[in-house]
């Protein structure tokens, strides 16, 4: 074993600052998510919303990328992407996807699994109008995943959209880009414990009702 290599074995947090009982939690995992959340928030971890994406794509493997949580909604998890994406291309062929969220401040993991739905267009044309108009050109400027020559190539689009809408106030939401919201079958939620002896509480929906669980760290 190299030096390097002994080196990040040696990197190890010891986890002591909260805990988590099922009594405690909420019945529904999305209230669950909800209040995590909001303790992100308040204790000012890093992008929050920030989560992995995993969609499983051609020859059935799975694929992660980190994309922006958009909303919390009573039936599950919205974020925004380019439907023609890798992503989007995977979904339309599986709706079965996981989100991952880490918030290493809390020393917490959240992982959801569930099925992903476009969301209504008209929820999708209110959040591209609330974007900066910059990032309304960059959506409609680049075909996301595919291959470009170089950077050029968006600059040139940016360019000539910039000209194209200099006078409008309103871009209009392109067809291929929108949201998705995931709707959750599974969720974990996990808090980092003193010698690794972490607590585990797990929802699995069974016919419309959650059951909890403590699952093994
Ligand atoms: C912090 C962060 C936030 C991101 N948010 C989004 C997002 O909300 N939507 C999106 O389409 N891509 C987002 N990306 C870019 C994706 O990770 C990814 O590069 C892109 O969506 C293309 O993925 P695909 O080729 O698998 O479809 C984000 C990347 C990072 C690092």
């Amino acid at each position: 074993m190299s030096i390097i290599h002994k080196d990040i074995a040696a990197i190890r947090e010891d986890y002591s600052k909260f805990h988590l009982e099922e009594k405690d939690v909420a019945a529904n995992p999305i209230e669950q998510f909800q209040c995590w959340f909001d303790q992100s928030v308040r204790s000012q971890v890093m992008e929050p919303n920030a989560m992995v994406l995993s969609t499983i794509g051609e020859g059935h493997f799975p694929s992660s990328r980190v994309v922006l949580l958009k909303d919390i909604k009573s039936n599950g998890f919205s974020f925004f992407t380019n439907y023609d994406s890798r992503k989007g291309r995977a979904i339309a062929n599986c709706d079965r996807v996981s989100l991952l969220f880490f918030w290493p401040e809390l020393q917490r993991q959240v992982r959801i699994e569930g099925r992903a739905e476009k969301l209504p267009a008209e929820d999708s044309d209110e959040y591209f109008a609330s974007r900066p108009k910059a990032s309304q050109l960059g959506a409609l400027a680049s075909p996301q995943s595919s291959i470009i020559d170089d950077r050029n190539f968006l600059q040139t689009r940016v360019d000539s959209l910039e000209n194209k809408y200099a006078l409008n106030d309103e871009v209009p939401r392109p067809a291929y880009w929108g949201g998705y919201l995931v709707k959750p079958v599974r969720m974990e939620f996990w808090q980092g414990r003193s010698s690794r002896l972490h607590d585990r509480v797990e929802y699995v929906n069974r016919g419309g009702d959650w059951e909890i669980h403590r699952l093994a760290p």
